[in-house]
């Protein structure tokens, strides 16, 4: 009688199934888009400030759309979420006033490339870079690593969702 070792393989393995998981963090994934937007802003100011207007026009709808689906990303999908998880909503509530700022100068820059103006751009330009890079860094530093953490189980979920925004 043949006897059988049956040799405890891996079957699901371990290591196949580490790889198989996207170690992308909310964060990451969210402060590369910062990036992203942070190079469209640098296009359009300098087509803008070079007085090349037809380029800067292009340089700044891609700017202004990018901007906008960032902000569908938080507001349509990782803030409801996270509130609605027992997150902070303070700086949630912080986070969706900067947003509306910074939509405000978004549509003053779009008047300034319609009018060709190049002083007007260049004031704005500095303040919504102000503004941004120090929302960016709070949202970097404090909201996405709590979203991270809260939010954990749906991570992967919740990185499909923002992509198809
Ligand atoms: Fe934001
Ligand atoms: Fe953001």
């Amino acid at each position: 009688m043949a006897s059988y070792i049956i040799r405890g393989g891996c079957s699901p393995c371990p290591l196949a199934i580490y790889k198989e998981i996207d170690m992308t963090t909310i964060a990451e994934f969210m402060t590369s888009d910062h990036k992203a937007c942070d190079y469209k802003f640098a296009d359009a100011e300098t087509a803008a400030l070079a007085g090349d207007w037809s380029k800067a026009e292009t340089a700044f709808n891609t700017f202004r759309d990018d901007m906008a689906r960032h902000f569908r990303m938080e507001e349509d999908v990782l803030f409801p979420t996270l509130t609605a998880a027992g997150g902070p909503s303070g700086p949630v509530h912080i986070m969706l006033m900067e947003h509306a700022q910074i939509k405000e100068l978004l549509k003053q820059m779009g008047a300034a490339v319609e009018h060709k103006n190049a002083q007007q751009y260049s004031g704005l330009s500095e303040t919504i870079l102000m503004v941004m890079q120090q929302h960016n860094l709070k949202e970097e530093q404090i909201l996405y690593p709590i979203m991270d953490q809260i939010l954990a189980a749906q991570r992967e979920t919740l990185l499909g969702q923002i992509q198809s925004v």
